[in-house]
């Protein structure tokens, strides 16, 4: 795993968007994976302001959303289709046919959507970059607590702690979910690479139980330890409650020598 601990979230966004433009330098047509959420605006941004000075593009570029809410009507505000298409996509070249969400619809078989995204994400080649928030409970996607580690795409009923940290994005007589599609623990874990960013205090003790606690479902990030080619970008915060923080900084200082002498870790570990 990698950790890298830097200032603040504008410094962990500049990461992020840095890890993208190297992955669509070397395969334009990349397959990204995305996630929607607080913490990934900054990322996004990062992402639209590098489109606007023509340093990216993502023209041929395939995406597909970690989760979708069920229940909420086509076109809600507070969908994640919207959020993307906020945040992302109507402001840079992407074809929208290339954008993937695991959206159940009324009527639709949850258990069809599932298996019908995990085909499609076969079908474009599998993700190669899987950007990841996390949970204050530890969730990644909307695996909550408790997810089978070995989960596919499917419809997850949310805990109350996720209801109640999204519900600021919902008004007063809004309907708010609980159940969500979700891309389950082994789609995640078969991307070519993870990057999950975290920023803040209330973040630091779940960043701490998926790097350092053991691997278990309580804390599904933790996962991620079996993951070949996971990174971890954290801010100060977020990072304040790991235990071999100064291990990771030191490491990392390594890791950056190790690259100038032998170059670029894309090149070195390949796509
Ligand atoms: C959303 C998702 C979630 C969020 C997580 C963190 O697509 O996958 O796992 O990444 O809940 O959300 P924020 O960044 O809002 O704290």
């Amino acid at each position: 795993m990698e950790v890298l601990i830097v200032e603040n979230a504008a410094a962990a966004a500049m990461v992020g968007a840095g890890r993208v433009a190297e992955l669509l330098a070397i395969k334009p047509n990349a397959v990204l994976g995305l996630a929607t959420g607080s913490t990934s605006i900054a990322v996004y941004q990062e992402l639209v302001s590098r489109y606007r000075r023509n340093h990216i593009s993502f023209a041929n570029v395939v995406t597909f959303n970690l989760d979708e809410y069920v229940g909420l009507i086509s076109g809600s505000p507070q969908s994640y289709r919207s959020f993307m298409d906020r945040e992302l996509f109507d402001h840079v070249d992407i074809c929208i046919e290339n954008t993937h969400f695991p959206a159940c619809h009324p009527g639709d078989n949850p258990r069809l959507v599932g298996s019908e995204y995990e085909a499609k994400i076969i079908d474009a080649g599998g993700i190669d970059l899987q950007i990841l928030g996390i949970g204050r409970n530890g969730h990644i996607g909307f695996n909550e607590p408790g997810s089978s580690l070995s989960s596919r795409t499917r419809i997850k009923t949310l805990t109350e702690s996720t209801v109640h940290d999204n519900s600021r994005l919902f008004s007063e007589n809004d309907f708010q979910p609980h159940l969500a599609m979700t891309m389950g623990i082994a789609t995640i874990l078969e991307a070519r690479r993870t990057v999950l960013f975290a920023t803040g205090k209330h973040k630091a003790a779940a960043v701490r139980d998926a790097i350092e606690g053991p691997l278990s479902a309580r804390c599904q990030a933790s996962a991620l330890q079996l993951h070949e080619r996971a990174t971890f970008v954290l801010d100060e915060a977020a990072a304040s409650l790991l235990e071999y923080k100064d291990y990771y900084q030191w490491a990392n200082a390594e890791n950056e020598a190790l690259m100038r002498e032998f170059g670029h870790f894309y090149e070195l570990q390949g796509f």
